[in-house]
């Protein structure tokens, strides 16, 4: 069995659908509109418990009415919400509008996520007992850093996503055992459009790097071995999002669970090529039996 902890985000997605995006000053009448839990945290956190892990989250919900869901809903998971913080003020949101064109424009209010200031007295407790701890970048960098160090010292793996792509607090990656960022944030924290050639750049600073590159899979490198290949499955996306947080979820259960590397990274493929054939990111995470199931 896996012990996970997620400290991060919880957001409530606010998506409206339309023809096309308004411009400034415009407003155009939208087609549709739904809700649905999110957060790379909270993403991450829903991915683990589905893919057979025990997980807790730390994190902070608003004193709203998205708050109260956001919590069920990790709570419907089967997540340990028992550290999630309640707080004054709103819940963190994105508010995205999708065109028929597929695209998409986002803003995210962190809410409650920005208040998520240093840890908890039970945090690190937490933390200590876990054998994965999942960062992201969406909660204050001083907390993600805290975290880290708390796992650093307790000889908890730490896996970070680096996302949003932003300049990192010196330290934050000299505590990180496993970094995990898609090509786009691999160019950002390198400079260097080539995977392979971001992944070596990385390595100065984390032992373990997997970029992941969409419909082609991943990339794998650690000091003093040659890179990774691992491809995704051929499949027909419906919807990407939260492809990598259903990754980077399933992949702590498999290396929790003391396989190989190589292994662990197929597993978290299948179950990430699962969750791009259906829509909605939570919604489209696969349970345990249908990855063991697809993996063969
Ligand atoms: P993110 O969602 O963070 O942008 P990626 O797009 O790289 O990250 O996707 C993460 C992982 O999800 C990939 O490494 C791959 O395993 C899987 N994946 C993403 N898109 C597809 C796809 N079209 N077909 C199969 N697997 C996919
Ligand atoms: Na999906």
């Amino acid at each position: 069995m896996s012990h996970i902890v997620v400290l991060g985000s919880t957001n409530m997605d606010l998506v409206a659908h339309v023809a096309r995006a308004p411009e400034r000053g415009e407003t155009v009448t939208g087609h549709g509109f739904r809700t649905h839990p999110g957060g790379k945290g909270a993403n991450q956190a829903v991915a683990a418990a589905r893919a057979g892990g025990t997980v807790a989250m730390i994190g902070a919900v608003g004193e709203d009415a998205f708050g109260t869901r956001l919590r069920q809903e990790l709570a419907d998971a089967g997540v340990d919400t028992e550290l999630l913080r309640l707080v004054p003020g709103p819940s963190g949101t994105a508010h995205i509008v999708v065109d028929d064109a597929g695209g998409n424009a986002i803003v995210v209010v962190p809410g409650a996520n920005g208040s998520l200031t240093g840890l908890a007295p039970g945090d690190e407790h937490l933390i200590a007992a876990a054998d994965t701890l999942l960062l992201q970048l969406e909660i204050p960098l001083g907390t993600v850093l805290a975290g880290a160090e708390a796992a650093r010292r307790h000889g908890v793996r730490t896996v970070l996503t680096p996302a949003p792509a932003q300049t990192l607090p010196p330290g934050l990656l000299a505590a990180t055992d496993l970094l995990v960022p898609n090509e786009h944030e691999a160019a950002a924290l390198t400079g260097s459009r080539d995977p392979a050639e971001a992944a070596r750049v990385l390595l100065d600073r984390v032992p373990e790097v997997v970029v992941t590159l969409g419909a082609r899979g991943c990339l794998y490198a650690a000091r003093g071995a040659d890179q990774l290949l691992v491809p995704a499955p051929e499949v027909d996306p419906v919807d990407t999002t939260a492809a990598g947080d259903t990754f980077v979820g399933a992949l702590a259960v498999a290396l929790g669970e003391g396989r190989a590397m190589p292994d662990a990274l197929a597993w978290a493929g299948t179950a990430a090529a699962l969750s791009v054939q259906r829509a909605g990111a939570a919604p489209s995470m696969p349970h345990r039996s249908e990855i063991d199931a697809s993996a063969g």
